[in-house]
C-alpha cells in the first residue's frame, strides 16, 4: 500500500509499513541469565557473597590485636572448620572455590554488561558529557577490579603461602603477619594501604548500583543510602587497614 504526501508542489510516495512484511524482533539468546537484569543480578549475588567473605576476614584480622596465639588460633580455625563432619581444609576449599566462583562469575557479569553499553551506543557521545557507562565511575570499576585482582594474587603468595613473605613458607600466619609489614619494608604497607583503598571504592561504587538495579535509590532514599553505600565501604577499609598500619608502627609486634 502507497501513500502520497504533498510537499509544495512536489509530490513524494512514501511507503506504509504495510508494504513490508513485519520483521520479528531479533531475540536474546540465554533467558535470564543473558538478559542485563539477570546479569545485574549476578554482580550482585556474587558481590555480596564477596562483601560477607570481607567482613569475616577483617573481623578475623582484627584478632591479631589479641597477640600471636589468638590470631593463629583463628587461622587454624578456618582450616579446621566443619570438624569433625569434614576432613582439615575441606570447608575452606569450599569456601575458596566458591570465592573463585564469584569473582569469575563477576567479572564475566560485568564485561558482558560493558560490551552490550558500548553496542548501544557505538557512536560516541559529541559532548563530552560524564554518563554512568563513561566516566569516572567505569574506570575506577574497570581498572580498579584488574588491581584488587593483581593485588588478591601477591597478597595469597605474601600472607597465605608466604613466598614473597620474609617469614618464609614454614612460619606461622602472625610471623607472615608481623614480618610481612615490618617497618623496614613500609612500601608493603602502602602497597596495601592503595589497594585496599580500592576495594573500599569498588565497593562503595558497587552498593551504590545494587541500590539503584533494586530501585532504592530513588527519592527520599538517594541521601541516606548513598551514606549507607560510603560509610560500610569505609568502615571495611578503616578495619583492614588498622592492622599493616598498627604492625608498621610498631603496636602489633
Ligand atoms: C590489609 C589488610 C589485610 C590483611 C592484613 C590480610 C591478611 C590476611 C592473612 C593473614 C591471610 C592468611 C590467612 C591464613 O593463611 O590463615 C589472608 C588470606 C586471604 N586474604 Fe587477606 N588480608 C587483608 C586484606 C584482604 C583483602 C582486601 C582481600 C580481598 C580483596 C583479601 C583476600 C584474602 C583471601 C582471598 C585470602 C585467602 C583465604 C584462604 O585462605 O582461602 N585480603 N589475608
Amino acid at each position: 500500500m502507497t501513500a502520497t504526501i504533498e510537499r509544495g508542489s512536489a509530490t513524494a510516495p512514501i511507503k506504509t509499513s504495510a508494504d513490508t512484511p513485519a520483521k520479528p524482533a531479533p531475540r536474546r539468546s540465554g533467558g535470564f541469565l543473558g538478559s542485563s537484569n539477570g546479569k545485574k543480578a549476578v554482580m550482585a549475588v556474587t558481590g555480596a557473597a564477596m562483601v560477607l567473605f570481607l567482613i569475616g576476614h577483617m573481623v578475623g584480622n582484627l584478632k591479631a590485636f589479641l597477640g600471636a596465639d589468638s590470631f593463629n588460633e583463628y587461622a587454624s580455625f578456618l582450616r579446621t572448620m566443619g570438624e569433625p563432619l569434614l576432613t582439615y581444609r575441606v570447608a575452606l576449599t569450599l569456601v575458596e572455590v566458591g570465592l573463585v566462583a564469584a569473582v569469575g562469575l563477576h567479572m564475566w557479569a560485568a564485561i558482558s554488561l560493558a560490551r552490550r553499553a558500548g553496542k548501544a551506543r557505538p557512536v560516541k557521545y559529541a559532548a563530552k558529557r560524564k554518563s554512568q557507562a563513561s566516566g569516572y565511575a567505569v574506570h575506577t570499576m574497570r581498572y580498579g577490579g584488574v588491581i584488587i585482582l593483581l593485588f588478591v594474587v601477591y597478597h595469597l603468595l605474601d600472607l597465605t603461602v608466604g613466598v614473597v613473605n620474609p617469614a618464609g613458607f614454614g612460619s606461622t600466619p602472625y610471623d607472615r603477619l608481623v614480618e610481612g609489614f615490618a617497618p623496614s619494608r613500609w612500601w608493603v604497607t602502602v602497597f596495601y594501604v592503595l589497594a585496599v583503598v580500592m576495594v573500599g571504592l569498588h565497593l562503595r561504587h558497587g552498593l551504590w548500583s545494587a541500590f539503584q538495579t533494586l530501585g532504592l535509590a530513588g527519592g527520599r532514599s538517594y541521601r541516606p543510602l548513598k551514606i549507607v553505600a560510603a560509610g560500610l565501604s569505609a568502615l571495611l577499609v578503616i578495619g583492614f587497614l588498622v592492622v599493616p598500619v598498627a604492625v608498621m608502627a610498631g603496636v602489633i609486634k
